[in-house]
C-alpha cells in the first residue's frame, strides 16, 4: 500500500480510501463487514462513510445510518487501525437539526454517528454539502467546539465550489476558527471541472483532496458496451439513477478513454484511478466496491502510480 500525509495533520491515509454508500444494499452487513475486514488487511487504512448513507434503500429524507451501523460492527475491534471520516449535512430525518450544518444538527447528528460507529472520536467530520440557511461562522465555531471536546480530530467539506470554499477560509481565519483539511469533490475522467479552480485553489491552501466517484459509478470500467445488453449484478440494472444516461456522446468518450488506457497497456478501470491521483492535491481516491476483485483491481492500480 502506499500512503499519503494530509497536510498540517497528523493523519496518513492510503492512496485509496474504502468507500461505504452501498453499504445496507447491494452490499449486505455480513459481506460489507468481510470487505471492511478484507481493505484493512489489504493496507487500506481510510474509510469514508456518511450519515446517510444506506445503499440503494436511500430515498429523500429517509433516515440513513446503515452503512455507520455495519462499520461500527465491523470496526468494534480495529478501530485504531483506521482514519475514519463521516459527514453531516443531507436530510436523515423531519426535524430541524436532520438536515444542514446548523450547531445544533452538528451535535445531534454528530452524537448519532459515535453511537452507531462505537467510537468516542471521527477522525474526519465532513461538513456533507453547502448549507446557506446556517451561518458558517457558528458551524464552524461548533465544528470547534467538538474538536475541543475531542469527538472529532479534524473537518472536511464536500461539494463545496471553489467560491466557497475560499468564503469558508475567509471566515475561519477572520474568527481565529479551525480550516478545513480535507475537501471532497466529485471527479473523474467523465467529470473534470473542479480541476479548473477547486483543486488549484486546495493546493494552494494545503488542503488535501479526496475524491469521489472516480470512476462514475462504474462506467469507468468498461462493463458497460454500446449497442448491448446491461451486464447483470451492474449498479446500472439494479439502481439505473445512481448512473449517467448510456447516451451516444457518453459511449463516444468512454471508448476514447479504453483507447487511451490500452495504448498504456493498463485497464480502464486501472487507467481511470491513476488519472484521478495524478491530479493536484490528491492524496487518496475513494472507491466504491461491490466485490473484494474489485477492491483488488483498485488497489493494483497504485502498483505503478
Ligand atoms: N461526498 C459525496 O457527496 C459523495 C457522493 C457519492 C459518493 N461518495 C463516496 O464515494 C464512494 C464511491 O462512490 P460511488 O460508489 O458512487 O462511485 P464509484 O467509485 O465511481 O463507483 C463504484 C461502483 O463501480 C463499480 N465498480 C467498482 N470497481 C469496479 C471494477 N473494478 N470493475 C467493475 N465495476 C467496478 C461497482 O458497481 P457495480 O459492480 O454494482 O456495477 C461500484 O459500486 C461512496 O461509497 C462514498 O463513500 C461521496
Amino acid at each position: 500500500m502506499k500512503f499519503s500525509q494530509i497536510p498540517n495533520t497528523d493523519l496518513k491515509v492510503s492512496r485509496i480510501c474504502l468507500g461505504t454508500m452501498t453499504y445496507g444494499a447491494p452490499v449486505g452487513k455480513d459481506e460489507a463487514i468481510k470487505l471492511t475486514h478484507k481493505a484493512i488487511d489489504m493496507g487500506i487504512n481510510f474509510i469514508d462513510t456518511a450519515n446517510m448513507y444506506e445503499g440503494y434503500n436511500r430515498s429523500p429524507g429517509s433516515s440513513g445510518g446503515v452503512a455507520e451501523r455495519i462499520l461500527g460492527e465491523a470496526l468494534k475491534d480495529r478501530r485504531n487501525d483506521v482514519v475514519l471520516a463521516t459527514k453531516v449535512g443531507m436530510p436523515v430525518g423531519d426535524a430541524p437539526e436532520d438536515k444542514g450544518t446548523s450547531p445544533a444538527a452538528i451535535r445531534k447528528q454528530l452524537h448519532r454517528s459515535l453511537k452507531y460507529l462505537r467510537t468516542d472520536f471521527v477522525d474526519i467530520y465532513y461538513l456533507h454539502k453547502p448549507d446557506p440557511d446556517s451561518p458558517l461562522v457558528e458551524t464552524l465555531a461548533e465544528l470547534a467546539r467538538m474538536i475541543g471536546q475531542g469527538k472529532i480530530r479534524y473537518y472536511g467539506i464536500s461539494n463545496y465550489s471553489a467560491e466557497q470554499l475560499d468564503e469558508l477560509l475567509t471566515i475561519a481565519d477572520e474568527n481565529k476558527l479551525p480550516r478545513p483539511v480535507v475537501c471532497q469533490p466529485p471527479l473523474s475522467l467523465l467529470k473534470q471541472d473542479v480541476t479548473k479552480d477547486l483543486l488549484p485553489l486546495c493546493k494552494q491552501q494545503q488542503i488535501a483532496v479526496v475524491p469521489y466517484q472516480i470512476l462514475q459509478g462504474g462506467l469507468l470500467t468498461g462493463k458497460y458496451r454500446r449497442g448491448q445488453p446491461l451486464p447483470e449484478n451492474s449498479r446500472k440494472k439494479e439502481k439505473n439513477s445512481w448512473v449517467w444516461d448510456l447516451t451516444d456522446e457518453v459511449f463516444d468518450r468512454l471508448e476514447e478513454i479504453e483507447r487511451q488506457a490500452k495504448k498504456n497497456g493498463i485497464s480502464m478501470t486501472q487507467y481511470a484511478i491513476r488519472w484521478v491521483l495524478s491530479q493536484q492535491a490528491v492524496v487518496s481516491a475513494i472507491v466504491g466496491v461491490k466485490r473484494i476483485e474489485q477492491l483488488e483491481e483498485a488497489v493494483r492500480a497504485l502498483k505503478s502510480d
